[in-house]
Order: structure tokens, then sequence, then C-alpha cells
């Protein structure tokens, strides 16, 4: 039976600090019981329609004709004029048919071998990285564990040199942390570290293209389909936006697992004693953390969702987080259930054009680090509080203190 107002306490949506304590998944189970299109006022923009329920969210995602990526951009807060124009060049912010050519450049590069190719390293690298901190018994699982594997990935993946990874990595984090007082960064700073990114890319592009390797960025700078190619500025935005997407996601999915596991200890003993479930268990973390909570589309015409009817160039935000707690879709979703089948969560996307690129290689990051943390530090536990990331976009983490019993390292 629907909740009336009076038993859950209003949260605002627009408002970043309201995730800190935890994705409101109170408040958005009973929107999804009585407001499924909600009105939500925001302080810097035009106020939003909060989506909530999945098969709507599922709507939203597919109609890219009446949903539009490219009129305001895919971010849920405010862009200025100038920002939706700088960052129409990034194919995430493009409809059909723009998109559709971009896409199919990219997928000639960005193919199922090149993924699998990365396999080896990053077995490696999750090696070195545990190394690092196995003979301490404790580390800060966020800022030495996961947030370093999605980092090493992408610097292999596009090819950046080893002595230039430590500059990627340091903007490509003052690129992403903007909205939390943590990290002391300003928009500004966000541009500055995307213009300091950007042109390294430019750097990098110019030496590809007249010595290339097998790495993502040299067959890019080759592909060609129907006689087109991806040029200079697109490849080297393309940079920016896999740099930004493949790392935060991957990073946040992976610590709010570990987060899971141990509220739900049982799962962790159950995934201990039987391997097979690994695969399922990687679907149950992308459903129960949702690491990207929502997307942003715009609205080319007036029409209606759910019966509610929505203006042209109306502000729609359908949140991935809570469409993967429909409990019309997922029986009892408040639960992390790494059995749970059929799972058809939509935490890449509700399979509209813009699906996530990087879902095989964010997939294989995260059971590869999975497989590593069973087999090296099994008795892994909660060791302090975990602190939560200030953002209305991703729902993130960025310290979590664990404690493991000490173990020897296997790459030195
Ligand atoms: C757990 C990890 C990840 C999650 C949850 C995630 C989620 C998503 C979602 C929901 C979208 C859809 C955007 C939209 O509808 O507008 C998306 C798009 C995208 N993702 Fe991911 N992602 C992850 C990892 C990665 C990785 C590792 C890469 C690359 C190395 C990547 C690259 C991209 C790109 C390029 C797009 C834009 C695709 C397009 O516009 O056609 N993502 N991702």
């Amino acid at each position: 039976m629907a909740q009336t107002r009076t038993d859950v306490r209003p949260v605002d949506l627009a408002d970043s600090r309201s995730y800190v304590p935890g994705v409101p998944h109170q408040y958005l189970a009973w929107l999804r019981a009585n407001e499924p299109i909600h009105w939500q006022p925001e302080k810097d923009g035009p106020g939003f329609w909060a989506v909530t329920k999945y098969d709507d969210c599922v709507t939203v995602n597919r109609d890219w004709e009446r949903y539009s990526s490219a009129r305001r951009g895919v971010m849920p807060f405010e862009l200025t004029d100038d920002e939706v124009a700088q960052q129409s060049l990034m194919m995430v912010n493009m409809d059909p048919p723009l998109h559709t050519r971009y896409r199919r450049l990219v997928n000639k590069g960005f193919t199922p071998r090149i993924v699998r190719d990365l396999e080896a390293d990053i077995h490696l690298q999750t090696d070195r990285i545990i190394d690092e901190v196995c003979e301490r018994g404790e580390a800060d699982f966020v800022t030495e564990i996961s947030a370093e594997l999605p980092l090493r990935v992408i610097a292999e993946l596009l090819g950046v040199p080893a002595e230039d990874r430590h500059r990627v990595f340091d903007w490509s984090n003052r690129m992403v942390g903007n909205e939390d007082p943590e990290y002391g960064l300003t928009v500004e700073d966000a541009m500055a570290a995307s213009l300091e990114l950007y042109s390294y890319a430019s750097r990098l592009y110019t030496e590809k293209r007249l010595d290339p390797h097998g790495d993502l960025m040299s067959v890019l700078t080759e592909v060609e389909v129907e006689g087109e190619r991806l040029s200079e500025l697109e490849l080297e935005l393309f940079f920016l936006l896999l740099t930004v997407a493949g790392n935060e996601t991957t990073r946040n999915l992976m610590s709010g697992a570990m987060a899971a596991f141990f509220e739900f200890p049982d799962q962790w003993e159950l995934l201990r004693s039987d391997r097979s479930l690994l695969p399922g268990a990687v679907e149950e973390m992308l459903r129960f953390v949702s690491p990207v909570m929502n997307f942003r589309r715009t609205a080319t015409e007036d029409l209606e969702l759910r019966g509610t009817p929505i203006a042209e160039g109306g502000k729609v935000v359908f949140f991935h987080c809570s469409a993967n707690r429909d409990e019309e879709v997922f029986e009892d979703p408040d639960r992390f259930d790494i059995r749970r089948d059929p799972n058809p969560h939509i935490a890449f996307g509700g399979g509209g054009p813009h699906f996530c690129l990087g879902a095989n290689l964010a997939r294989m990051e995260i059971k590869v680090m999975f497989e590593h943390l069973l087999d090296r530090l099994p008795d892994l536990r909660p060791n302090g509080e975990m602190k939560r990331l200030q953002s209305q976009f991703i729902n993130g983490v960025k310290h979590l203190p664990v404690g493991f019993s000490p173990a020897a390292p296997i790459r030195r």
C-alpha cells in the first residue's frame, strides 16, 4: 500500500549534500509509490522532473527523439550556454544521427578484442595494488585499492606512457571532484584540469599519428567508416570523456560493493565458497550500488510520461539508482543477493543509444579485483568510519578503512 507523505522525510534531490548520508532510498521508494514523476525545484536551475520507476527510466533512456542528450547536456546540474556548447562535441552529449556516426567510428576501435587484450594487464595491476598494502594489515580501500585500478587501466588502454601517468591521474581526479568540499576544488579548478588534460591529449594524438602502436588512441587515429574519420578535436575530446567516464564510475562501484559485502557478510562467505557465483555477483554489485545515480535529458516537444505532462524544453532527470530498486521488477530490492536471477539492472543505461561503451571493460575490472581480493585478503573487514562523497550524480565513497590479516606480496 502507498505510504502517506508523513511517513518519509522529503529530500532535496537537487542538493548534493542530500546524498552524503547515503542514497535516499527510502524517499525514492516513496516517490515510486506516490509520485513517480516528481517535480523537484532547484536553487541553481529551472527545476526538473525526477523519474524514479524502472519502466519510465528505460523509456526516457531509449526515446532519444523526445528526450534529448544534446539540448542541455546530460549532467543533472545546470550548465551555462557556454558549457553546453563546449561539451556538445563529446559523444555522451550528442543525439543521433551525429551520435550514431561518432559511435560507429569509436566502436571500430573499442572492440571486444582490445578489451580482452587488457585482461593480463588488469591481473598484473591488481596484484601490484594489493602488494602495496597486503603486509600492513590495513588500508583505505578507496584511495589505495579501488581508485588505483581504473586509473591504471585507462592509462594502459589509451597508451599513456608510464612517466606521464601521475599527471593524467591528477588532472582526472581534479576534473571530477569539484562538488565535494574535502578536495577544496572549484568549478574553475575542474575546468583548468580539463584544459590541461585536453592539451596533453592533443600532444599525445600527434605522437600516435606519427608513430602508432596497438593502443586505442593509435587505432582511432586510423579508423574509417564509409570514408569518414574522427577529427583531431573529436579524438581529443574522446580521450577526455574516457578518462572521466572510466574512473569514478568503476572506483565507486568497487568501493560501494565492498561496503555492501560488509553489510551482508553472508554474501561474501557465499562467494568465497563458490567462485562460479562471481559473474552474477558483479551484476548484483552494479544493481545494488548504481554508481551513476542519474542522467539528464531535455524534452524536445510537449509530452506526457505516466500521465504527467512535460512541456517542451523541460528538464528530465532519470534515476538509475531508483529504477534498480523498483519493487515491481526486483524482489526484495534492498537485499544484496549475489544469486539474484534474473537481474535486468540499468546501471550501464536502459538500452538506449548511449549504453555504456565501457560496460565490458568495467565488468572485467570488477571481476578481476574481487577475484584477487577473495584469494589474497579473504578476511577483509571494516576498520573505521566510511566517508561518502558529496555529489548529486555519483554514488561515491571517499574513504573506507579496512583491516585484514597481513599477507606477503607476490609480484615483488
Ligand atoms: C561501473 C562502471 C560504469 C558505470 C556504472 C557506467 C555507466 C554509464 C552509463 C549509465 C552511461 C550512459 C550515459 C547516458 O545514458 O547518457 C555510460 C556511458 C558511457 N560510458 Fe560508462 N560506466 C562505467 C564504466 C565505464 C568505463 C570503464 C568506460 C571506458 C573505459 C566507460 C565509458 C563510457 C562512455 C564513453 C559512455 C558514453 C557512450 C555514448 O555516449 O554513446 N564507462 N556509462
